[in-house]
């Protein structure tokens, strides 16, 4: 009874050792999104009933883009492979961590990712000789645009009014091509937008500018949003229509008090250099003309210093507007 059961543990056991290794939960064949000019793990792990002998392992990584497959890692019984078969731009750009291979972690880590990455990539376990896992990640690469920039060129006069008002959202940055949306509070707008999108010849990212038409009033909200397909992720920003500021009357004091600081300036202007003139040149005297000159020469001064603030007001509020 003993010496059977013995024997059915000992069966267990080597049936149990026999297939350890190539039996177990895997993981693998994944879509990946990467980030430009981040880092990003290929995921690849098998899960072995008992632990992996290193010197029974061999384990390759691969990128495909076009026809031919590229070696980027090569590990064989128990060490990673320099040779010239493995492909220069992945010794630094590619990472494995080689103390976690035997535990069955096959993932690798691609470092500052750029346009070129996207494709194809395979992972292939051989334990024995004999073909294990094989894993596939298929490689897309986005980047995150930036926030938008919403703004309205536009006010309206009063709450009651309606009026045709563009409103502009603008960002850059990012890829692939994203899809705009406009909307105001719970409804996408109706009407459509003007989409300008250029690549930049840089790096192959994106700068997009949209505008909208719409009548608005007061108080209405207006949502740009850009999504990224391979990222999956939105970018937003909102603007508000505003009431037009009423350009205040200036203050009747100040301009009494302004006209009257720039008279007396004036006067003691003239005065001083009437007496430099008469302490300078002394025979020549001073001449009525040269006086008034003077004086005609403020006075423009002054007109224009009065004009300048004038328009000054207008391009403050044309600002607001
Ligand atoms: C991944 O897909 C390939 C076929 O494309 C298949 O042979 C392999 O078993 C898959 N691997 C996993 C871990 O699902
Ligand atoms: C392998 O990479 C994937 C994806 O980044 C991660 O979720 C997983 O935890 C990694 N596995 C190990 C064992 O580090
Ligand atoms: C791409 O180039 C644009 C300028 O054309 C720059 O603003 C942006 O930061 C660059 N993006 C990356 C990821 O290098
Ligand atoms: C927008 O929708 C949410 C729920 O979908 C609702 O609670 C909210 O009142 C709506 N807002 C407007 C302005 O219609
Ligand atoms: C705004 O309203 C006016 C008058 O109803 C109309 O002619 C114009 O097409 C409208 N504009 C937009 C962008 O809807
Ligand atoms: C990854 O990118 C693909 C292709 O661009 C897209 O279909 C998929 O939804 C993206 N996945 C995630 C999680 O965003």
């Amino acid at each position: 009874m003993a010496l059977m059961k013995g024997g059915f543990i000992f069966t267990a056991l080597i049936i149990g050792c026999m297939t350890a290794a190539t039996t177990g939960t895997m993981v693998g064949n994944s879509t990946v999104n990467a980030t430009l000019g981040q880092s990003v793990t290929l995921p690849c792990v098998y899960n072995p009933n008992a632990p992996l002998d290193k010197h029974s392992m061999r384990i390759y990584w691969q990128y495909q883009a076009g026809k031919d497959p590229i070696a980027m890692k090569m590990y064989n019984k128990g060490v990673m492979e320099m040779g010239t078969h493995i492909n220069k731009k992945y010794q630094d750009k590619a990472k494995v961590a080689v103390e976690e291979l035997e535990k069955g972690n096959f993932n690798l880590t691609l470092d500052a990712v750029e346009h070129s990455d996207q494709g194809t990539y395979q992972t292939v376990f051989m334990y024995n000789d004999k073909k294990v896992l094989e894993c596939t990640n298929w490689v897309h690469v986005g980047a995150e645009f930036s926030k938008p920039e919403v703004s309205v060129v536009s006010c309206v006069t009063s709450v009651e009014k309606v009026k045709e008002v563009e409103v502009t959202c603008r960002t850059r940055g990012g890829f692939p091509r994203p899809s705009i949306r406009w909307s105001s509070g719970n409804c996408s707008a109706d009407q459509e937008a003007d989409d300008k999108i250029k690549e930049s010849s840089q790096n192959k990212t994106f700068v997009v500018r949209s505008r909208l038409t719409v009548n608005a009033s007061v108080g209405q909200k207006y949502t740009c949003s850009i999504f990224n397909p391979t990222l999956g992720t939105t970018q937003e920003n909102s603007v508000t229509v505003l009431q037009c500021l009423v350009p205040k009357p200036f203050p009747t004091t100040i301009c009494v008090i302004m006209v009257a600081v720039v008279v007396v300036a004036a006067m003691l202007f003239v005065f001083f250099a009437c007496r430099k003139k008469n302490a300078n040149r002394p025979r020549e005297g001073t001449t009525a003309a040269a006086a008034s000159a003077a004086g005609y020469d403020l006075e423009t001064q002054k007109l224009q210093g009065n004009g300048n603030y004038g328009n000054h007001t207008d391009e403050h509020d044309s600002k607001i507007l």
